[in-house]
């Protein structure tokens, strides 16, 4: 039995569609905050179990039965060194034998502000004892297009990023990734770094997108303190404005860079290009219009 942790999260479902296409729907349990969000997954057969990684009382039960599990790191950031630990430990009283757990790009040397939640977690599941590999996904492509509508409505795309190159890679190509090491062997123990084929800079991307609207869009480098005040001014909230702007802080100095093309050699395939990703991403911008 495989189960999947943030099964109703973006990644979380691209990861199920992804071994809904290899095995069979009751070798998977979807481990949701939410059972009323994965009724679409419990039609198809998956069994759908509550865990809240808050909510110690809900994860025993939740892996009872469970050979592999897939831990999807949470998305409350500072809450996630315990949740994680909630959750390492329920698989260990349901003796779970295998943990892939989905953590951040180079994270024990990253200077990125998200990586130090990610090194505790990736402590722990070596303290475990239990058999895990370390997924260190890349930044997804999407947190870079979705700035596009606003970068069409302003012809200009900001950001901290400056000269920095970044390997960024679809959400489905981790997805595939992640749905590849739980249906094949020989991965505990290892540590993959993944990212995408083709790295770009943030004016890179803004010459593919004006490329491909006919519009000249240029990229706007601003001071990290700036492209913050900025995303608080358009209404983000302050976490979401803080990460953004540190995290591209972090990508001008190299943090989102990777070039040993794990990811590729992991799903079989090129990784999403840049181009295709801005086309995929106008496809669903002029669809929701
Ligand atoms: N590499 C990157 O660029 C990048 C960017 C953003 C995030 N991430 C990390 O990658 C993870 C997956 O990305 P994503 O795009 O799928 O994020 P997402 O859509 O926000 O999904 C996060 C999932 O975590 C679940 N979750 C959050 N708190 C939980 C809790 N207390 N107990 C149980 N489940 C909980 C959510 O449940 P609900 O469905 O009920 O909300 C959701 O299913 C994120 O959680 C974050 O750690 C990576």
């Amino acid at each position: 039995m495989i189960a999947i942790t943030g099964a109703t999260g973006q990644l979380g479902r691209l990861v199920i569609e992804q071994l809904l296409q290899a095995t069979a729907a009751n070798q998977l349990i979807a481990l949701v905050r939410d059972p009323a969000k994965a009724v679409d997954l419990q039609e198809k057969g998956v069994q759908v179990r509550q865990a809240d990684y808050s909510q110690p009382h809900t994860l025993d039960a939740a892996l009872s039965g469970v050979d592999k599990l897939l831990l999807i790191s949470g998305s409350e950031v500072g809450q996630r060194v315990s949740q994680h630990r909630n959750i390492i430990n329920a698989a260990k009283n349901a003796g779970v034998q295998f943990i892939a757990y989905t953590s951040l790009l180079h994270a024990q040397q990253s200077i990125m502000g998200l990586a130090d939640e990610h090194r505790q977690t990736e402590d722990m599941l070596q303290q475990s004892g239990i058999a895990h590999v370390l997924l260190r996904n890349g930044w997804y492509s999407e947190n870079y297009t979705a700035a596009i509508p606003s970068a069409l409505q302003f012809n200009a795309l900001l950001g901290s990023a400056g000269a920095g190159k970044i390997a960024s890679a679809a959400r489905a190509d981790y997805a595939a990734a992640a749905a590849a090491v739980m249906l094949t062997e020989g991965h505990a123990g290892k540590v993959y770094e993944l990212a995408g084929d083709t790295a770009y800079t943030l004016a890179e991307f803004a010459t593919e997108l004006s490329k491909q609207t006919g519009k000249t869009i240029a990229y706007n480098d601003l001071p990290e303190a700036e492209y913050k005040k900025i995303l608080l001014e358009a209404g983000l909230p302050e976490g979401l404005a803080d990460l953004l702007a540190s995290s591209d802080a972090s990508a001008a100095k190299g943090a989102l860079f990777d070039d040993s093309h794990q990811l590729s050699q992991l799903i079989g395939r090129e990784s999403e290009s840049l181009a295709t990703s801005i086309q995929r991403a106008l496809g669903e911008v002029n669809a929701a219009h």
